[in-house]
């Protein structure tokens, strides 16, 4: 049997998973071998959890944090500002207009207070604001709601009550496309400028959404060193290696090919060798799953396509990128 993979990067970083209800089950034994981290994948974010004003709906993310303290494991909090699954009531009034500024940061530091509240000692390090940089052109924020009605401060405000709430959190801007280089120039600006505030934020996310050739290593190198410059922790928080470029929209394939397989074998090698020369800023490395029989990209881009993203195959054995990595 192979050797845990948090065995493996024991002097490098934390290697994590995001789980769910159903993997927390499926893959027990997988998780408790090789992980020593976990993430809610969808269970304590803004929707999941806080679906009403007045209603607070905490099962799902109690049975996680179950889970991290029964075997041991560190937990990361996902997320709690984002443009995404977030319900619409704290938006709007009763009669369905726009709230104003005001009282959407008071509905907001309750919500950040309530949950990061209630995980305080369990939470190590929170994603307090998810995704907030544009893609593309020359605005910096990415437009939503939250910018609209709150103006660009409300992720200085969201990282002040995170820190309120759990002085002790670790708290980061999480965001993807995290190397492309007009991105990561944003994000450093957006962090930079938090920092220079003296805003508490501790770390940056790169979530690592990547593919078989996406992004370019040097770019990945790039981003790295640019945002350690900030001084901050970094983690990766959702690696996953498609097999697919992002313009593929074949649907036929039943079975990774070999090709592929030694291609992402060959691709996550140097990804980790590259990580571990990193290993005095990067914290943490945390896969967006665990093994190939449950990933997200199955619904995405193309719905319903299976893709094989990780280290271990749908069995839960290890693939030729999990020897490759083990060899380093
Ligand atoms: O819960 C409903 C279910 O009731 C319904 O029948 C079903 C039909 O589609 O949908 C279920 O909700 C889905 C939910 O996951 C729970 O499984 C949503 O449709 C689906 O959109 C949602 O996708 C999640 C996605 O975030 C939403 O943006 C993925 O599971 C989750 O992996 C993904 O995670 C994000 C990170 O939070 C942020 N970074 C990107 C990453 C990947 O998109």
């Amino acid at each position: 049997t192979e050797t845990p993979l948090k065995q493996l990067f024991q002097e490098d970083f934390k290697i994590g998973a995001a789980v769910n209800p159903r993997t927390i089950v499926s893959q027990e034994a997988l998780l408790a071998r090789h992980f020593n981290s976990i993430t809610a994948e969808n269970e304590m974010k803004f929707a999941s959890v806080h679906p009403e004003e007045e209603v607070y709906t905490f099962e799902e993310a109690d049975l996680l944090a179950a889970f991290a303290r029964k075997h041991g494991m560190a937990l990361r909090g996902h997320t709690l500002v984002w443009h995404n699954q977030t319900t619409d009531w704290i938006f709007r009034d009763r009669k369905g207009d726009s709230v104003n500024r005001e009282v959407l940061l008071e509905r907001v530091r309750a919500h950040i207070h309530t949950v990061v509240g209630r995980y305080k000692g369990d939470i190590y390090a929170w994603d307090v604001v998810n995704e907030a940089i544009a893609d593309e052109g020359a605005e910096l924020l990415r437009s939503s709601r939250w910018l609209d009605i709150a103006g660009p401060d409300f992720i200085a405000k969201a990282f002040e009550f995170a820190h309120e709430a759990d002085p002790d959190a670790l708290l980061f801007y999480n965001d993807y496309n995290e190397s492309h280089p007009q991105k990561r120039d944003k994000i450093y600006a957006l962090v930079k400028s938090l920092l220079d505030r003296d805003i508490p934020i501790h770390g940056i996310g790169l979530q690592a959404h990547w593919n078989l050739y996406d992004p370019a290593l040097e770019d990945i190198r790039a981003a790295i060193e640019k945002y350690a410059s900030l001084g901050l922790q970094l983690q990766l928080t959702e690696l996953d290696i498609s097999v697919f470029r992002f313009d593929d929209k074949r649907t036929d394939l039943k079975e990774p090919t070999p090709d592929m397989l030694e291609t992402q074998a060959e691709r996550y090698e140097a990804v980790f060798r590259l990580l571990k020369e990193y290993r005095n800023e990067i914290t943490a490395v945390t896969f967006w799953g665990a093994a190939d029989d449950y990933t997200w990209l199955d619904d995405f881009p193309v719905r319903g396509r299976k893709n094989w993203p990780f280290l271990f195959d749908a069995e839960h054995r290890p693939k030729p990128a999990y020897d490759r990595i083990a060899a380093l």
